[in-house]
């Protein structure tokens, strides 16, 4: 393969901005969620070039085609291979061949490529994910929903600056100004069931996304360490709502060292777990 190391985009959820969707059926938009998910879209968009061709490219070149699914599902997978399919030579793509995306299974291929050569690059912005909504609810004596007006309710956090960096450790600039609430005030006014002392130190707090993007934190981070400080369910950024890349409702653990993996946007649910007995 004749890709370059450093001119790989950096696979991080920060960079994401573009949704594609087909329309309103369930299945179409688990389909654009799984292209959001697997990172296609770091390199793909739906009417433009960018590191790969478009999706309106490919789907024009496939559709129709016999056995076009499984041969894209096998390439999604495996790559095209050292010398590629020939869209950088023709001004379509900037990078010669695709790497593999091993990430991906077979099942989610083959939908991703029927998805890819039917949808024609009909494109949506990411108003497609925005939450207007938080539900709290697992292991909680009161399960509700938090639209942005009820979390102005409770105690204002202000959040100053925070370097934006993904697992990688790639530097994705800075997030200024956040309004919000802490976690832990929401999770008090739900207020956490434990049978016995012993049970918190076991729960687990699930934080998703429209987009299904999960992440954890334990009740310990949230209650007993300094990282609940920054825990914060937040709903403006320079005194203004959430955009549509992220809002309406969006999370942060500002203290992580690195900041990218536990910034959920569109959060859309908070779920207590007792995760062991
Ligand atoms: C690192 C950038 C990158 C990522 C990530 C990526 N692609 Fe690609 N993709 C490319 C490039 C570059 C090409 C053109 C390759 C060529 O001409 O061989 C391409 C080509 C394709 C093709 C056409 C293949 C062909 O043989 O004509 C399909 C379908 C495709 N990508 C789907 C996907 C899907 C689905 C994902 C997510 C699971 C994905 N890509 C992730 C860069 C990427």
């Amino acid at each position: 393969m004749t890709l370059q190391k450093q001119s790989l985009p950096r696979l991080c959820l920060g960079v994401w901005l573009l949704a594609l969707s087909l329309g309103a059926s369930a299945s179409e938009e688990d389909r654009s969620a799984l292209a959001q998910r697997n990172g296609c879209l770091a390199c793909h968009a739906g009417m433009e070039t960018k590191i790969g061709p478009s999706f309106r490219e490919i789907s024009g070149k496939y559709s129709g085609q016999e056995g076009g699914v499984e041969l894209l599902a096998g390439r999604i997978v495996s790559g095209t291979g050292e010398h590629g399919s020939g869209w950088a030579k023709d001004g379509k793509a900037t990078l010669a061949s695709m790497p593999p995306n091993g990430n991906v299974s077979p099942e989610n291929a083959r939908k991703l490529a029927a998805w890819i050569i039917a949808a024609k690059g009909k494109v949506s912005g990411p108003q497609h994910f925005v939450s207007e909504k938080v539900r709290i609810s697992g292991r909680v004596e009161q399960v509700f929903e938090l639209s942005v007006a009820e979390l102005r309710k409770f105690p204002p956090q202000q959040i100053g600056e925070i370097p934006v960096t993904c697992q990688s450790g790639a530097n994705l600039g800075k997030i200024e100004n956040l309004k919000g609430v802490l976690l832990r005030d929401i999770l008090e006014e739900a207020k956490i069931v434990s049978r016995s002392h012993n049970d918190v130190k076991k729960i687990a707090i699930v934080a998703s996304a429209s987009d299904d993007y999960r992440v954890v934190f334990s009740w310990s981070e949230i209650f007993n360490s300094p990282l609940g400080d920054g825990i914060v369910v937040f709903y403006e950024r320079n005194g203004l709502p959430l955009a549509d890349d992220e809002g309406r409702i969006a999370l942060i653990s500002a203290k992580d060292t690195r900041t990218g993996p536990r910034h959920v946007k569109w959060l859309n649910g908070i779920e207590v777990r007792q995760i062991v007995d």
